[in-house]
This record gives structure tokens, sequence and C-alpha cells, in this order.
């Protein structure tokens, strides 16, 4: 049983006969940050005093006097303005413990009432590698997935990858102009792959030429008037105005910023222009970015040449992005790319025009919102359909498909206004009770707190960040393997398998414990860190439970059999203890607005208790027998919670570190 919906059940009932809606109020519900305060504190006297004009410290004896809490806490305490403090039984602690032991759930209850969930998320469009973002997305949405299906209900995973875009345009120019026939036969995704970043930057050098002029116009435009504040600044004496300083300052960030962007924008055009070959193929291919557009047109029209292209491209990239997600951990109930969608596009659009939902504007169609300038196209005037019009057609899909209560939408935060009129457009659709939801995150950074990039400026990609990762942690494994005091224990394949583990699991937990709304920046040395809040560090202290109960002979199944008693005679066991019954609260607010970082603090927090009872309480050669057993049940439900939160959020751990 969680302990704090357990309260709050217990509060709804004190509070109905003062309160209609006792929920705000319930949400005041919470730990108490200081053991002075009890375990728990409720803190909505001094609201709910104000709202009914009642002196707060009355109002708080008065429901503390009606709540029941028998058995389970201590009479309650009222304390200052008219905080309302608890603190839990042990005897209750004990019993919810003692239940724990034999449970797979580890006594976390299963919702009440299961709902459907769709989890949209990875997507990543093939034919161009994965890279550094994806993490996040593929992260989050797995975490998220595995934890709703913890918590009792069904979900849907569907990977909407992007396999209909204008990358198979370009990867189909490409393959027509530049294909090296011998490296696309021995490795065909690593040759398209090469063919997309080829024809990504030629057509980037032209539409960079064409930038040129008027960005470097723009900023002679904005010097010119620097100058002239200066000089306005000069005649009228006001050269000291705080008001005058700050524009001029504002101005020359601007120059800052344009000059900056103008001197990037040079260095790529040179780039080329200094690579022989690559500047061949541009003058070659001046109009590399419309016939690009005109192959995706022809494929999207039913040209057989280039379906049989596309038909040919896309199974060795599925395998390929199979391989990572593989490697990941990570898979999926469906995946159904946009290209699943495209004869729905049409009738969509047509059914949208006929329902009023949809108008035609200047020959394109779009809806339109209230406030916003701009419609959201869902089909251009030359007849193409959009990402939107594919989304609502998904949309539609999967509500007639899985009948869904909830769709998570699991995309980088750039996409918010896409969303904002999706979900509003799904309303007026008539999915009104239909939760629609963008879990949004930001961008990883680099060490220079820019999005983290290669060296020439490419995203970097995934699997070799995968690799990075996993080299790191085989060093850390090694060294601490050879530090051990009897000795090295592990074989070579052991260390490999390890360090595998190890390294993914850093680089999703370091990412799964941001704020997702955060931007974040990339660094193995932290997320390898074995101090701090890590998957390295989480994934030692489940090894060291392991490591004691080998060490003493302890067999586990036997110790959970037996079910010995526990005792919570020092602050060390009883907080571990407690920590152990929050884990079915950091579910509750993982869920609550789908952040998987819940989890992490709390598994960072119980791994820290952990961490004093084990300097504070001896295991092994605990005073009694009786106080090994329960201190030995202790450490077991630790290490079990911590293998459980971890499985939540698509991390394993190892026996062994
Ligand atoms: N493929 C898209 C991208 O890379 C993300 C798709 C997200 N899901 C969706 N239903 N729009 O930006």
């Amino acid at each position: 049983m969680s302990i704090l919906p357990e309260l709050e059940r217990r509060f709804r009932r004190a509070l109905a006969p003062v309160e209609e809606d006792p929920d705000p109020l319930l949400a005041m519900i919470r730990r108490s940050q200081d053991p002075k305060f009890g375990d728990y504190q409720a803190n909505f006297a001094m609201a709910l005093g104000k709202k009914l004009g009642r002196d707060p410290r009355q109002l708080a004896a008065e429901v503390a006097g009606r709540l029941s809490v028998d058995g389970f806490c201590q009479p309650p305490e009222v304390a200052g303005p008219g905080f309302i403090n608890l603190r839990v039984r042990d005897d209750w602690i004990v019993d919810q413990l003692t239940a724990a032991i034999g449970d797979e759930r580890l006594g976390v209850p299963a919702a009440a009432e299961p709902k459907t969930y769709v989890v949209d998320f990875s997507a990543p469009n093939v034919a161009k590698p994965m890279h550094v973002g994806h993490i996040r997305s593929t992260s989050i949405g797995d975490a998220l997935a595995r934890t709703l299906r913890f918590a009792g209900h069904r979900v849907v995973t569907d990977n909407h990858i992007g396999d209909w875009g204008t990358q198979f345009g370009m990867i189909i120019y490409g393959y027509r102009n530049f294909c090296d026939g011998e490296a696309y036969g021995q490795n065909p995704v690593g040759e398209l792959s090469r063919l997309y970043q080829l024809v990504r930057r030629l057509i980037d050098y032209h539409a960079g030429k064409t930038r040129l002029a008027p960005l470097a116009e723009k900023l002679a435009g904005l010097e010119s008037r620097l100058a002239e504040m200066h000089a306005e600044a000069a005649a009228e004496g006001k050269t000291g105005d705080k008001r005058v300083k700050k524009a001029i300052h504002r101005q020359q960030k601007d120059i800052d910023e344009a000059r900056e962007e103008l001197g990037e924008l040079r260095a790529k055009l040179e780039a080329v222009e200094q690579d022989p070959e690559l500047s061949k193929l541009a003058a070659e291919h001046p109009r590399i970015g419309q016939s690009v557009l005109g192959e995706t047109s022809r494929l999207h029209a039913g040209d057989e040449e280039n379906r049989r292209l596309w038909r040919e491209f896309l199974p060795p990239c599925l395998a390929a992005l199979g391989a990572t997600y593989k490697r990941l951990g990570v898979a999926f109930d469906h995946t159904l790319g946009e290209s699943f969608y495209h004869q729905r596009l049409r009738p969509i659009v047509e059914e949208l025009i006929a329902a009023g939902i949809a108008r035609e504007s200047d020959g394109a169609v779009g809806i339109f919102f209230e406030g916003q300038d701009a419609p959201m196209l869902i089909r251009k005037k030359d007849g193409a359909f959009l990402y939107a019009t594919t989304d609502l057609a998904t949309l539609r899909y999967r509500v007639e498909a899985w009948q869904p209560d909830a769709i998570l939408y699991v995309v980088d935060f750039r996409q918010s206004l896409h969303f904002e009129n999706l979900f509003a457009a799904a309303r007026r659709m008539g999915y009104e009770r239909l939760e629609l939801k963008h879990v949004s995150f930001g961008t990883v950074l680099g060490e220079d707190g820019r999005p983290f990039k290669t060296r020439e400026g490419d995203a970097v990609g995934l699997e070799s960040l995968l690799d990075e990762a996993v080299a790191r942690a085989r060093k850390i494994v090694e060294e601490n393997d050879d530090a051990k005091p009897g000795g090295a224990e592990l074989s070579p394949s052991q260390r490999a398998r390890i360090a595998e583990t190890v390294g993914i699991a850093a680089l999703k937990y370091a990412d799964l414990s941001q704020n997702r709304d955060s931007d974040y920046v990339f660094s193995y040395d932290k997320m390898l860190a074995m101090n701090g809040n890590t998957a390295t560090y989480m994934q030692y202290a489940y090894a060291r439970v392991r490591s004691i109960f080998a060490k003493g002979g302890v067999d586990a199944e036997a110790l959970r059999a037996s079910r010995p008693p526990i005792f919570l005679n020092t602050p060390a066991e009883r907080d571990l203890a407690l920590e152990l019954l929050r884990f079915g609260e950091a579910v509750d607010y993982c869920l609550k607005d789908y952040r998987p970082n819940q989890l992490t603090s709390y598994l960072f927090e119980l791994a820290n208790c952990y961490s004093t009872f084990f300097e504070n309480c001896p295991v092994l050669k605990a005073e009694t027998p009786e106080l090994r057993q329960s201190r030995l049940v202790l450490c077991d439900l630790t290490a079990r919670t911590i293998q459980k939160g971890l499985g939540l959020l698509g991390i394993d751990v190892v026996e062994k570190m």
C-alpha cells in the first residue's frame, strides 16, 4: 500500500463536511522536510481558513479530530499556524514491508481503473542516421510505457517513423547521381547515409549562397544604425543615459549575433568551395533542392521507379534501426510509419473540409485557429500533404484501432505549436474526452552550452555515442575490478557484458534524471560517476547488496520465504524502511505529469538512505541473529526496489561490478 494515497483517502473523508472540492487541498499533503514534523505534513488549513474566513489552527484541529488514522499513524499533531503533522506507526511500516517481501509488485497496488495509453515515441526519420536527440524521445517514451504498464494500464507503443518524407527524395536523388555501387553493395545503410549527408550539404550550400547577400546587408544595416545611435547620443549629450546605453547594448548584441551567423555561413560555404570534389558537385547540381522535391513528389504520386527504390531502401534502414533498439533494450508494439497513412490523407482532408473544420485559402487547405495568423496547413497549393495531415490521419487511426483514453507524444519542444494545433483540431473532430499530451523535452547540449555536435558540426550519431559510453564504462569496470581487495573477479567476457549494460544505463539515466523540459549538458564523466545521481551509483548499490548476500552465503529466496520479523530500532533503519514504502508514491508522481525524473530522484534518495543504513548498521555482523535477518531483509528489499525501479526506466542491473 502507498502511504500518500492512503493519507489522501482518509483526509478526503475528514474534509468532506467543510469542503466540497478537496482535491486541491489534498495536493498539499507532502513529506515533511524535517523529522520534527513527523513523516508527512498537511498544509492546507491556511488556504482553507482564508477561504472559509476561519482560524486555520482551529480548522486544522477540527479536521485532525475527524481524521481516522488508527493503526496507520500516530495521533495527528497540529503545529504552528495550522500544520497537521503525521507520523506513520512503526508496526504499520513493518506490516507493509512484510507483505512486500512476498509480492512481485513490492506492495505497489495496480490502478483501480486501468486506462489505455498510446505512447508515440522515438519516431526517427529513417534513411538518416539516428543522432543524440533520439536518445531523449526513446528513453523517456520507453520509461513512460514501462511505468504505465507497471501501474496496471494497457499500453500500446507505436514508433511513428518518418519513412515517407523529403529525406527519401534526397537519397533517391543521391542514389541516382552519386552512388558508389561497391560501397552500397557492401553496406547499403552506410552508403545511403553518406548520400543523405552529401545531398544535404549540397542543398545547404546552394540555399546558403542565396542567404549570404541578404545576411551581409542586414549586418551592414545594423552596424550603420549603431553608428547613428552613438552619434545621436553624443549630439543630445545622452551618452550616460541608462536607457540609451541599454538600447546601444541591445543593438550591439544583435550585431554580434548577425556577425556570428554570417561567419558560420561563410565557413560552411568555404568548406564546400575548398573541397575540389564537393565544389565540383555543387557546380554540377545547381538546382538540387528543386530536384529533390521533385523526387519526393514523384514518390508520393506513385512513380514506379521511385516506389521501387523506396521499397529497396527501407528494409536495410529498418534493420539498422532495429539493431540500435535491440542494443538499447527498446521494443515497440507497432511501427506504423508515415507511409502507412499515405492513402488516408486525401480522404481526411476532404472529410475535414466537408465538416467545416478545414477550409481553402489561396489554393491551399488549412485549419484556422482563433488568435493565430497562420492556419495549420493540411494541403499545400501544389496538392502535397503535410506532417500535420499525416498526424491527423494517425490520430484517427489510433482511436479506431485501439480506443485509447490517452495518447502521449514524446517529441522535442520545438514541435509544441504543431501539437497544440493538432490537439485543438482533434477536439473539433469530436475527440474531446481523449487526453492528448505532448510530452515535450529540451535539447542535449555540448560542454560549450550549444546543441551537442561533432567537430564538423553534424549531429552526433547515436551508435558512436553508445560505443563511447560503453568504452568508458569498460575502463571503470576494469579499474574497479582490479582494485578489489581479493584481486580481480571478472573474466574479460564478463567485463565486456557489464560494460555494455553500465554504459548504456548511464546514457539513459543521465537523460531520464533531468527535468525533461530543460536542456542538459552531455557529459560522459558525470553520467558514469560512481557517486551522485547516476545509473552507475544505483547499479553499484544493487551489486553491493548482492555481494553481501554472496559473502554471507545467504540464500535470498529462503530468506524471503522465512518472513523474519523486521526491527526498526535505529533512525537509519526506520528511514530506509519508510523510503522503501514510497516506491508507489514515486510511480504516481512519475505518471502525474509524465516525468521519469520523479522516479530517478526517488531511487537516488533510496540509495542514499541505504548508504546511511549500511554505514550505521552492521548486517552480517549484526548483534543478534534476529537483527541480522531483519537487516538482510531490508537489504534485499532495497535491491529489489532498485532493480524494479531501474527496470521501469528501461535500465538493467548487474549482479557484480
Ligand atoms: N519523425 C518526427 C521527427 O523526427 C517525429 C514524429 C513524432 N510523432 C508524431 N506523431 N508527430 O521530427
